[in-house]
């Protein structure tokens, strides 16, 4: 028996988790859920821990993770969101953090040119080092901040060769190695190194400023992209409103090879419109359908993703999308089309 852990969170977390949940069970395909509702903010307050050592172990027993989203208004230290996300992210060493965007429907798009919007890419992002690797270095007194952007040729490589396992059409590296030498220079090196391995791939490098204007000028350019954690994050939620908004957006943090993942909706909690039943389920599904793809459920994350189609096509939408439905109506059109 597969068995899941689920963690939803904050804020609108749980509305989404919810819906996630149901379709899932919908499928009558027999996966267990373990729900860890009590790993939130309001646990962090009352206790000051993020993530408990026995929590961890009962994630980490599991098959795979459904997260909503962690962040909450009332929580000022990042001690919080990296206590549970960068935790789980880092000690389950789930390097690669894939993120599909595709249009649903083509009214969704924002792109005026009408010919060349249907965005359906996936990037890869570095998880574990980058920028955003946790080394900060404070010079006191001095007003001098220096953080450190960290690459090792394991940790490129091991990313580039993940990324080419997912490619169909073509393979795009992003990086700034104009700007940025010494981690620029590894990254073009692992990666010629590894684009001759795969001499059937299309293989291209942007450097990041020109990815993003590439992106809005003809996003169906793009079949895969490779990058680091900091490129990765702004690109991502570039093509994630491209394909039609955040709210639609999913993600998979994965250990390629452990098999283990982590998969989440790309929003955050979203205090402002949490409990007005408005927030959009469908990162959430989408991510849900993510993860039966990674626990070897194929045809049935194939079937999540068409029930979405077709649900969105016939206008069963959230107001981010322009549509009146609640979460909860619009999650029932997805299961209605399942
Ligand atoms: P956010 O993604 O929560 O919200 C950004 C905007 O998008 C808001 O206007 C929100 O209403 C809207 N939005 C987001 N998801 C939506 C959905 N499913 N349906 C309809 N509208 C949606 O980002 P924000 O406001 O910067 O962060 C809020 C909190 O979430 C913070 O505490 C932040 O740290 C946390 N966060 C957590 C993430 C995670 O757990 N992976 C990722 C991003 C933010
Ligand atoms: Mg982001």
């Amino acid at each position: 028996m597969t068995r899941l852990a689920v963690v939803p969170g904050d804020g609108i977390g749980p509305e989404v988790i919810a819906q996630a949940l149901e379709t899932v069970t919908a499928l009558r395909i027999g996966i267990e859920f373990d729900v860890l509702d009590h790993i939130n903010a309001g646990t962090f307050l009352r206790t000051g821990v993020a993530l408990s050592e026995e929590d961890f172990t009962r994630i980490a027993g599991c098959d795979a993770v459904l997260l909503g989203a962690v962040g909450d208004p009332r929580v000022i230290t990042p001690a919080y969101a990296r206590g549970v996300l960068l935790s789980l992210r880092s000690r389950l060493d789930l390097y690669a953090n894939v993120r599909p965007a595709r249009l649903l429907h083509d009214d969704l798009s924002p792109l005026r040119d009408r010919a060349n919007r249907g965005i359906d890419c996936v990037i890869v992002r570095e998880n574990t080092e980058g920028l955003y690797g946790g080394s900060l270095h404070r010079m006191s007194g001095a007003e001098v901040a220096i953080d450190i952007e960290v690459s090792t040729a394991r940790g490129v490589r091991r990313i580039v060769e993940h990324a080419f396992s997912l490619a169909r059409r073509g393979m795009c590296m992003v990086d700034k190695s104009n700007a940025v030498p010494s981690g620029g220079a590894l990254w073009q090196r692992i990666w010629r190194e590894t684009a001759a391995d795969h001499p059937n791939v299309a293989t291209y490098h942007l450097f990041a400023d020109v990815a993003a204007m590439r992106l809005v000028a003809d996003p169906t350019e793009f079949d895969v992209i490779v990058t680091n954690n900091s490129f990765d994050d702004i690109l991502s939620d570039l093509a994630a409103q491209i394909a039609g908004g955040l709210g639609t957006a999913a993600s998979a943090n994965v250990n390629p090879d452990t098999g283990f993942c982590l998969c989440e909706p790309v929003h955050g909690s979203a205090p402002d419109i949490t409990g007005t039943g408005t927030a959009n389920p469908v990162g959430a599904i989408l991510s849900a359908a993510l993860l039966l793809e990674h626990l070897g459920y194929g045809s049935e994350a194939k079937a999540v993703r068409s029930a979405v189609d077709r649900a969105v096509a016939a206008g069963h939408r959230t107001p981010d999308l322009g549509g009146s439905l609640t979460t909860q109506q619009a999650g029932s059109a997805v299961r209605a089309e399942l």
